[in-house]
């Protein structure tokens, strides 16, 4: 009996690495197998299709027990000769020949199309290989939780367990020494993973990128917490917070800002408006927060995705984004997907419970 040939699949993870990208790996080949797909992974990012070629089989051996890691077995990269996105809403146009170099290196490994897990910065990337022929089904990846069409996305859901793990240790030591301790969060420009970890971890005071700052209403809250005998406070700063002009970054790489220092300066604008008030400590959680296995929830959502985005692709449903849409799985056009950022509003259930609980959220 003649063997029946099986249709190539590529997986591609771009962008940063976030826990739960292995299971949604591992999903994919597991599920897509049994539809009759075989699989290789390329290796850092978009990177593994351009000179020099890297890739990997993956079957289901190369699978086995990979969905508890963190990480991705693939390794990835946010920087690179493929670089889609360098900012809020705008499109980083990838050169002809790259795409040209992707594409035929695509079609001599006799590879059918792609399951691309990454951000928006992906998926603004991977719209521009479709537009070029190939087959592309996207799933959602980033911690920040930012992409307008999906409801949630894996890793998001780990990050804020380190986030409240963190802020239930600064509590206790800023009770003890009466402080002020700002705990920056990651998220980009937008305050997903500050909001929901402050309000588990039972912050004072939460401060999203989303709202204008006021200094002296901040100062404010200080001193009335500590009239009311409140000596220590523990504040969340999502890492896109403003407190003046311009974003406090420490540079552009790949043309995109490397956030990080807001509370180092919020610290000291505070000491400089109130010197010798308030004894401040500022942590930076970083990237443990995108580092370590994925929760339960995490594992399960990633493992959602993986199944849901390889059967499409077999639907035929190309140049889609796999979401999560008040519990459904369904398909979104990537085009789409990449419009906007999905920003907390008042209307957010968790920012009305911080408020009502007197939670200071400017
Ligand atoms: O988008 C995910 C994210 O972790 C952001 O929250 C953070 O600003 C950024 O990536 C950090 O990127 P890098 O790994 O390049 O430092």
């Amino acid at each position: 009996m003649q063997e029946k040939i099986k249709k190539k699949i590529g997986i591609v993870n771009a962008g940063g690495d976030c826990a739960g990208i292995n299971a949604v790996i591992s999903a994919v080949v597991k599920a897509g197998s049994g539809l009759g797909y075989e699989f290789i992974g390329f290796e850092r990012g978009w990177e593994g299709l351009l000179t020099p070629l890297m890739y990997t089989p993956l079957d289901l051996n190369a699978v086995k027990n990979i969905s508890l890691l963190g990480g991705t077995i693939l390794r990835t990269t946010n920087r690179g000769r493929f670089g889609g996105k360098v900012g809020t809403g705008e499109k980083g146009v990838i050169p002809e020949n790259i795409l040209k170099e992707a594409k035929s290196h695509i079609d001599e490994l006799g590879i059918e199309g792609l399951i691309l897990i990454g951000g928006d910065g992906t998926m603004t990337a991977g719209l521009q290989l479709a537009e070029y022929g190939v087959n592309i089904v996207g799933v959602p990846k980033t911690i920040d939780n930012d992409l307008g069409s999906t409801d949630r996305t894996f890793g998001f859901s780990t990050a804020v367990g380190v986030a409240v793990d963190a802020l239930d240790k600064v509590r206790t030591t800023a009770f003890s020494h009466d402080r002020v301790i700002f705990v920056e969060c990651m998220g980009r420009y937008t305050g997903w993973i500050s909001l929901f970890a402050g309000l588990a971890g039972g912050s004072d005071a939460i401060l999203l990128p989303e709202f204008p700052f006021s200094a002296e209403s901040f100062l404010r809250f200080l001193r009335i917490r500590r009239s009311e005998g409140n000596y220590s406070a523990v504040v969340v700063v999502s890492e896109g917070l403003r407190i003046g002009e311009d974003l406090v970054h420490s540079g552009t790489v790949s043309s995109e800002v490397k956030l990080g220092g807001v509370s180092l300066q919020l610290m000291q604008l505070v000491e400089k408006l109130a010197p010798g008030e308030f004894e401040m400590r500022n942590v930076v959680l970083g990237h443990v927060q995108r580092g370590g296995s994925p929760n339960a929830e995490d594992r399960n959502l990633a493992k959602s995705y993986g199944v849901e985005a390889i059967e499409a692709y077999a639907r035929g449903e190309f140049s889609t984004i796999v979401c999560l849409k008040a519990g459904v799985m369904k398909t979104v056009p990537i085009a789409e997907a990449v419009k906007s950022l999905k920003q907390i509003t008042p209307e957010i259930r968790e920012y009305h419970v911080a408020k009502k609980l007197g939670v200071y959220l400017h």
